[in-house]
């Protein structure tokens, strides 16, 4: 009876990891298709505040349309999840908008290189802000972290203020949303898909009056007719592509923070950045220095670093966390 308990344990294990591996391949892989599409669209139609507002209504839509047809089961949420989501989403919000505005002035690959930051605003933040200690290890990590981003920056061939400040912006705050999400999430019985579904409904809600008001219908008519005559009509699959494929890498990735730990989500961002820089150079021809290579590569050790010394690793097969717990 030792050696079948011990045999069911190894299966559900090694269970686990496949599930777990096929979420983090399928999260990249999405994640590599949203931003090529949603760079090939920022080409031809640079209103980044509309293409945001895009892809928060396609995943509302498809959440929607899920939940109507019982594909989904609808989450049971009341007043005070929408409450304690409201934080959450204007983070998210603001997250997003930024990453989206940098990429409209940048390569997708120095946006991602300096979103590779993120790790050490969660540091600066919580040491800031919230009073928490780390110990020297932590701090040191910082070192080739911010180090690298800063080398990448300024031997980067097309630095743009506002694409390097949106990049920065998106990571504080996307260090807000993760510590909003943290005291969101206690004690709820939203699971992760449903949990960024309602995240998407809310940010969309936030989002739309600031992009009327910043672009708005008559630029953005003007920008579509142009962008059509350059690409031709299959300019809106492209649109249509950018949106659903970002709702799908984040419904994703929030399945997957449903089963790991932060820590282990963490790192699965960072790889997931290598793969997007490494496909975005090959296939908009970006061109970069050997030095600027350097910064990069330093900046993504010092997260690999920084993820070594934070925590104690757990293990993938240890029992499924709650979300970000
Ligand atoms: C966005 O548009 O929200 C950003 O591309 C998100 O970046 P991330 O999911 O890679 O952090």
């Amino acid at each position: 009876p030792i050696s079948i308990e011990f045999d069911r344990e190894t299966r559900e294990a090694a269970a686990q990891k496949i599930k777990i591996s096929v979420y983090f391949a399928t999260w990249w892989a999405l994640n590599v298709v949203f931003n090529i599409y949603n760079k090939k669209v920022l080409n031809a139609f640079p209103f980044p505040w509309l293409t945001s507002t895009l892809s928060l209504a396609a995943g509302s839509l498809l959440m929607l349309v899920s939940w109507a047809t019982k594909i989904a089961e609808a989450p049971k949420t009341d007043l005070e999840f929408w409450k304690t989501l409201l934080p959450v989403a204007v983070a998210h919000t603001i997250g997003h908008v930024a990453a989206t505005v940098s990429m409209s002035k940048v390569a997708v690959s120095f946006t991602h290189i300096i979103k590779s930051g993120e790790p050490a605003f969660s540091v600066l933040v919580s040491r800031f802000l919230l009073g928490e200690a780390f110990p020297t290890s932590v701090y040191l990590s910082l070192v080739p972290i911010i180090g690298g981003c800063a080398l990448a920056a300024v031997t980067e061939l097309n630095f743009n203020l506002i694409g390097f400040m949106g990049a920065m912006i998106s990571n504080l705050a996307f260090v807000f949303r993760n510590i909003f999400s943290k005291k969101g999430m206690k004690g709820q019985s939203v699971g992760g898909m449903n949990y960024y579904a309602c995240l998407s409904m809310l940010s969309l809600l936030i989002l739309t009056p600031f992009a009327i008001a910043v672009e708005g219908p008559q630029m953005w008519t003007i920008g579509w007719q142009k962008a059509v005559s350059l690409i031709g009509p299959n300019f809106v699959w492209w649109v249509v592509a950018q949106s659903v494929f970002y709702h799908l890498y984040n419904q994703v990735s929030y399945m997957s923070l449903n089963e790991i730990s932060p820590l282990t989500f963490s790192i699965g961002n960072t790889m997931k950045r290598i793969s997007v820089i490494v496909s975005s150079i090959i296939i908009f021809s970006i061109p970069i220095q050997p030095i600027n290579a350097l910064g990069a590569a330093i900046a993504i050790l010092g997260t690999f670093l920084y993820s070594q010394v934070t925590y104690p690793q757990p293990s993938l097969n240890s029992p499924p966390h709650n979300f970000l717990s």
